[in-house]
């Protein structure tokens, strides 16, 4: 059977009270509507129709071909949305409508959904939902026989209505035939003044159309409307991602202090301390050691790696290697196996080699580390002239004195030394020492003598 999906996402979102289109806020790091449409994509559609219009040239640039999008220039509510959406429909039988703001929704529930719709045949089975705290939603209304009759919004609804628990959560799978005969009936006198889809449910039943319910955890059906409701919907999608990982066998050791994003990848045996934000495009392999107070963003981390006190943004950490605490790492930095960026270092676009160690109070830009490098304390790439960018490379097994200063362009041969507070601007062959600082000189009782006069 082809299965189509309409997003209703055209709405202002006038209670987020933002500049950014409602169903564009982020929620584990990706947009609400890009959840709806990941349930659609595990559920199998056919074809996806996201119907937008506030904002829709920024929804659309998102969009960018993940789905087709159709235009509801006027606002006038969600059955008008969906009619919007008619013409772009062929001859699907199917049609499952859901809200661009409801992203928690999973695949599982809506394959039940559609298992219903195939096995029983009814015009339409909507899910609902049990809430300790409906206001704010439709209310489904049941027949004496327990069956659905009809859905009352809230700001319709009646003092005895609005004591009904069981909410309707906006997502439907409909028979399209028996959708559309049903929209033209409906009309907007109502508090709102809008085309509901919702009364589209009272119009099948009056034909003696069957419309069935699928309930949901309340867990799955938060509509967000506002930045109260978006709150509770990361901290749901937050559990949600947590607990998936724990079944796949990883630690976290205050699982409530951990942001994940939902694109991150995490081995098992790995342990998550405390205070930890995994953002977009981070993976990390088995069995490393992430924390505590470490961001990691588009960081790849290698099995047994170990982070503590940093932040990680765009690099790739090799096995075994340790970072930390209080290291930046940025862009285009690369730790091979084994490497460690120590206490107070920052890298930026710069390999470290298997075994090299940048241990202390370092800067190291737009460099090439050979293997089992030690850069001293307090060295520094001085890689900008103030125009341009320069690069160093240290070669294999050099050993730089603490506080070198490195002036780029520059190469340190393989096995070679500098000595400590050295500023390097020409190259050091393999295997030589370069020194550069005056002679010292030392004047004997000259610190007792002061003491004396300052008395
Ligand atoms: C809607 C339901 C309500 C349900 C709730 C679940 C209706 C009339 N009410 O209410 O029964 O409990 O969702 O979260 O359907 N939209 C458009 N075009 C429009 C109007 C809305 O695309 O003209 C989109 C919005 O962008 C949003 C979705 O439809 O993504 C739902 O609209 P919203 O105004 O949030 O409806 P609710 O009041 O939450
Ligand atoms: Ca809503």
């Amino acid at each position: 059977m082809k299965l189509v999906a309409i997003i209703l996402a055209a709405g202002e979102g006038k209670r987020m009270k933002s500049a950014l289109p409602k169903v564009l806020h982020p929620v584990a790091g990706w947009p609400m509507l890009g959840h709806v449409l990941q349930a659609c994509d595990q559920l199998g559609v056919d074809r996806k129709l996201v119907v937008v219009g506030h904002g829709h040239e920024a929804v659309e640039s998102w969009l960018d071909g993940r789905a087709e999008s159709v235009h509801q220039t006027e606002q006038l509510g969600t059955g008008h949305a969906v009619l919007v959406a008619q013409p772009s429909l062929a001859e699907e039988k199917a049609v499952f409508v859901l809200s661009g703001d409801t992203p928690l929704i999973t695949a599982a529930t809506l394959n039940e959904v559609l298992e219903r719709f195939i096995s029983d045949g009814p015009a339409a089975v909507m899910v609902t939902a049990d809430l300790a705290e409906p206001f704010g939603y439709g209310r489904v209304i049941r027949d004496s026989s327990g069956a659905v009759s009809r859905i009352i919004e809230e700001k319709d609804a009646t003092v005895e209505e609005k004591a009904i628990t069981e909410i309707n959560t906006g997502i439907y799978c409909f028979d399209r035939k028996k959708l559309f005969e049903a929209l033209e009936e409906i009309d907007n006198d109502n508090q709102q003044g809008e085309y509901y889809l919702t009364d589209v449910v009272a119009v099948l039943r009056a034909a003696d159309e069957i419309v069935m319910a699928v309930k949901a955890g309340a867990d799955e059906v938060i509509g967000v409307n506002s930045r109260v409701d978006l709150a509770k919907v990361e901290s749901a999608m937050q559990s949600r991602l947590r607990r998936g990982f724990m079944d796949s066998g990883v630690t976290f050791v205050l699982p409530e202090t951990t942001y994940l994003a939902v694109d991150v990848e995490i081995g098992r045996d790995t342990v998550v301390l405390p205070q930890c934000f995994l953002e977009p495009g981070t993976w990390v392999g088995e069995g490393a050691k992430i924390g505590p107070g470490v961001r990691l963003a588009g960081a790849r981390v290698g099995n047994g790696a170990e982070v503590s006190y940093s932040v990680l943004r765009d690099c790739d950490i090799g096995a075994k290697a340790q970072v930390g605490p209080y290291c930046s790492l940025r862009a285009g930095t690369v730790l091979r196996d084994g490497a460690k960026a120590g206490t107070f270092v920052e890298i930026k676009n710069t390999e470290v080699g298997a075994g090299s160690k940048v241990p202390h109070l370092s800067y190291m830009g737009d460099a090439v580390i050979g293997e089992d490098v030690n850069v001293g304390a307090g060295s520094i790439t001085c890689n900008y002239d103030g125009f341009e960018k320069h690069r160093t490379i240290i070669e294999d097994g050099a050993f730089l004195g603490s506080d070198t200063m490195l002036i780029a362009p520059v190469n340190i041969g393989k096995g070679a030394a500098t000595g400590a507070g050295s500023s390097i601007s020409h190259d050091v062959p393999a295997d030589s020492l370069a020194v550069e600082r005056t002679e010292q000189r030392t004047v004997p009782g000259w610190a007792k003598r002061r003491r004396a006069k300052r008395k």
